[in-house]
């Protein structure tokens, strides 16, 4: 049986623990939070497949996979990889989850035969039931990790793209970030609230992102000219478009309509996560079905 180690067993790293399951891996958990056990029996009722290390060095030791998912801090992260590399084999692949944090950066204390085994595997939360991991080589990354990373995870029925460049929020957060940027200002500016917000973008941008791609749209709101119509056409409008950041001294009030508007605490976590996964489930089951009938 392949194993994984997981370092931190946050939100992260338990949905990752849970995806490795399903796919018929042993799970070893290593993180120094006291309910650790606690937290792995809950989450993994009676599975002797699923077991706790004592330290870090333990949990990786004969590993296939390592996936790191410690707090996002860069000395954190040198420190375990740190450790990792020197507990590991050379054909131990050690990835990751940081979502703005360079492999090049993790590695830069490494010699380069630790330095080619680390690889940024970036999973959109939560890594269970969102398809997409990008993964990103640092300067040093071997091609051969690069490439075991990419099967492992493709063998988790992920989907995962390899990055040409190490940029800040690679690029799944940087469209995010922009998006996010842009939602912020509407609402200081009154054009919408937080509500409607959310409104047209689930009837909108989220639905259709769900089915086709972004440049794919451009093809299709150009007609049967395609994208070159559009980008002469309403393009050449819309990318006249003058866009402002929102104002910082504006985040509290803003944090307050969310929080008036969706609610807070462990319940409110509870009850929407569960509907997200609900509904992630869903639409990836319609879509998965949709595809077995029609091709499409
Ligand atoms: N939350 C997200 O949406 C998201 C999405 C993609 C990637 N990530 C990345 O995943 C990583 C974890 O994020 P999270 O949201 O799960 O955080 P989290 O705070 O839920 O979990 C972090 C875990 O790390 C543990 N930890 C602390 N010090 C440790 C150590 N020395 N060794 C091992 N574990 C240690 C903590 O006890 C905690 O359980 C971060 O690098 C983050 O950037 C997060």
């Amino acid at each position: 049986m392949s194993k994984v180690a997981i370092v931190g067993a946050g939100v992260i790293g338990v949905s990752w623990g849970r995806l490795a399951r399903r796919h018929g891996w042993s799970v070893v958990f290593s993180d120094p939070r006291p309910d650790l056990a606690e937290l792995v029996a809950k989450n993994f009722p009676g599975d002797a497949a699923v077991t706790v290390a004592a330290d870090l060095a333990t949990a990786v030791a004969g590993a296939d996979l390592v996936q790191e998912n410690g707090p996002e801090r860069l000395e954190i992260k040198q420190q375990l990889f740190a450790t990792i590399v020197a507990a590991t084999g050379p054909d131990t692949v050690l990835a990751t989850s940081s979502s703005s944090i360079a492999a090049t950066l993790i590695a830069a204390e490494l010699d380069d035969a630790a330095a080619a085994k680390i690889v940024v595997g970036h999973p959109f939360n939560p890594p269970e039931l969102m398809p997409l991991v990008e993964v990103v080589p640092g300067e040093r990354t071997s091609a051969a990790t690069t490439d075991r990373a990419v099967a492992i995870y493709r063998s988790w029925d992920r989907t995962p793209v390899v990055l040409g460049k190490e940029l800040p929020g690679f690029v799944a957060n940087r469209l995010q970030s922009v998006l996010g940027r842009e939602a912020r200002w509407l609402v200081e500016q009154g054009v919408v609230d937080v509500a409607q917000l959310d409104t047209i973008l689930q009837n909108s941008l989220g639905l259709r992102w769900s089915t086709i791609g972004l440049f794919e749209g451009n093809v299709l709101g150009g007609g049967p000219g395609g994208a070159r119509h559009l980008f002469a056409g309403v393009g050449a409008v819309t990318g006249k478009i003058q866009f402002h950041d929102p104002d910082p001294a504006q985040v509290p009030a803003l944090i307050e309509q969310i929080e008036a508007t969706y609610g807070t605490g462990q319940d409110v976590y509870d009850e929407l996560s569960a509907k997200r996964d609900t509904r992630t489930t869903a639409v990836l089951a319609a879509l998965a079905a949709t595809e077995a009938r029609t091709g499409n």
